[in-house]
């Protein structure tokens, strides 16, 4: 196992496109790096120049402590899982997974061979299909299958590309947790390239947000939930996704189209000398006025001082657990280029002009409604229009929150090595 440096990594292709803009990320050993971002940013040309599939234009590519640009894939000892992970249909299950040990031709005993490929199916719970032919596996077997064969080599880092996008919703589910588990057991150095949401939140240690070959931010998934770098972060990272509106600066307010919302301490330096503002609010920042009781801020569930304000309700989406509100709003000529931009840049179906709000699911609103809605402004971010820059990113308490991750992240570690020292087959033993 080892750590992975990049190293101003720049990528142009032969047609002359530079997909990868230079880009430094440290990948610690035993780390799991999420790389994300939309369709053509960047990810799987990152991937496959860090595999050694694709040439690197200039930067440096560390394994370890070994420079290995010019190193030809074999011999970096990574090993890769891709989106169509290509098992050999007339190969066993075991023989699949014995493949890579074959290969190395020699090297390995019968024993050992044999030695690895059980340890491995244990920890994939394929025991009981290991004389099996891929074809007759489903699809969540299959890709374990081809993680199996990926596991005995033993290789210094883990690759993925999008491992997970053929499965249905449920196994993509299933496997997630598999690979999460999988991944602390073996303390495996992982790069994991999605463009899902979900699996960067949940997998990565840290996630790295790429735009257009340009790295935005690389932070734990609170981090980059909590205290994003700019207009595109916020916008790419939260499902249902940040609102964003226009905000006027006049004398101590700040007017937004469905509120206005006084100037405090925090949103004043934030707002600086401007005119005008994007503010973002996230669709749980909200609540329906009705169910936190009467007077603005009344302190109910330890909640600060917040905003009533007035909206009408067009379309309402019950989903059991939570009241998703949808409230349209006029936007503002001079960001209404920017955010259209950002819609772009985010794979969006078209500019966002309504507010989601999601409310407690016992909530009464429905659609038709003018209901009385409430957040706290100390939720708001504050971009600048021009360059996007959040204003209101608070330093001290993103690093807070990267020393609170890797706290985390060394405990968990460090409980994976204890069982292991344990137990031989550690992984099954923790569930
Ligand atoms: N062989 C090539 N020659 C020229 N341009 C390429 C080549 N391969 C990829 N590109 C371009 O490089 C950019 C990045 O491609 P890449 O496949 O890395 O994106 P991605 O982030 O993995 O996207 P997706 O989420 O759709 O898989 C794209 O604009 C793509 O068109
Ligand atoms: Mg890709």
């Amino acid at each position: 196992m080892a750590s992975i440096t990049l190293d101003n990594i720049v990528k142009t292709y032969p047609d002359g496109f530079t997909a990868v803009k230079g880009i430094d990320l440290d990948i610690a050993d035993g780390e799991f790096v999420i790389l994300v971002g939309p369709s053509g940013c960047g990810k799987s040309t990152l991937l496959r120049m860090i595999v050694g599939l694709e040439d690197i234009s200039s930067g440096e590519l560390r394994i370890g402590d070994e420079v290995v640009n010019d190193k030809a894939p074999r011999d970096r000892d990574l090993a890769m899982v891709f989106q169509n992970y290509a098992l050999y249909p007339h190969l066993t299950v075991y023989e699949n997974i014995a493949f890579p040990l074959r290969l190395a031709k020699g090297k390995f005993s019968e024993e050992e061979i044999d030695a690895k490929v059980r340890r491995a199916s244990t920890l994939l719970e394929l025991d009981e299909h290991l004389d099996r032919k891929p074809a007759n596996l489903s699809g969540g077997q299959r890709q374990r299958v081809a993680m199996g064969r990926a596991i005995v080599r033993e290789a210094q880092a883990f690759l993925f590309d999008e491992p997970l996008s053929n499965l249905d919703a449920k196994l993509r589910g299933q496997m997630r947790t598999e690979i999460a588990r999988l991944q602390r057991a073996l303390a495996t150095t992982t790069v994991y390239v999605t463009h899902d949401q979900t699996e960067a939140m949940t997998l990565g240690d840290r996630v790295a947000v790429l735009r257009r070959g340009e790295l935005q931010q690389v932070a734990s998934p609170r981090g980059l939930y909590d205290q994003p770098v700019n207009l595109f972060v916020a916008g790419f990272i939260g499902s249902p996704p940040m609102n964003f509106l226009p905000g006027e600066v006049r004398g101590d307010v700040l007017h937004l189209p469905l509120v206005d919302v006084p100037l405090d301490d925090r949103l004043r330096r934030a707002v600086g000398d401007r005119e005008l503002v994007i503010v973002g609010v996230r669709p749980d920042a909200f609540l329906d006025a009705e169910t936190m009781g009467p007077g603005p801020g009344d302190g109910r569930a330890g909640r600060g001082e917040g905003v009533r304000f007035e909206a009408d309700i067009d379309v309402t989406e019950w989903m059991g657990e939570v009241l998703y509100a949808y409230v349209p709003f006029e936007t503002h000529d001079a960001v209404r280029g920017k955010l259209e931009e950002l819609d772009r840049d985010l794979d969006g179906e078209g500019m966002r002009t309504q507010m989601i709000v999601a409310l407690e699911s016992m909530s009464r609103i429905r659609e038709g409604d003018r209901a009385e809605l409430w957040f706290d402004p100390s939720s708001m971010h504050v971009f600048d229009p021009e360059s996007g820059d959040n204003l209101t990113r608070d330093e001290e308490r993103a690093a807070e929150l990267e020393d609170d991750a890797r706290e985390q992240r060394k405990r968990a570690l460090e409980r994976a090595r204890k069982r292991a020292a344990q137990d031989e087959t550690p992984a099954r033993a923790e569930t």
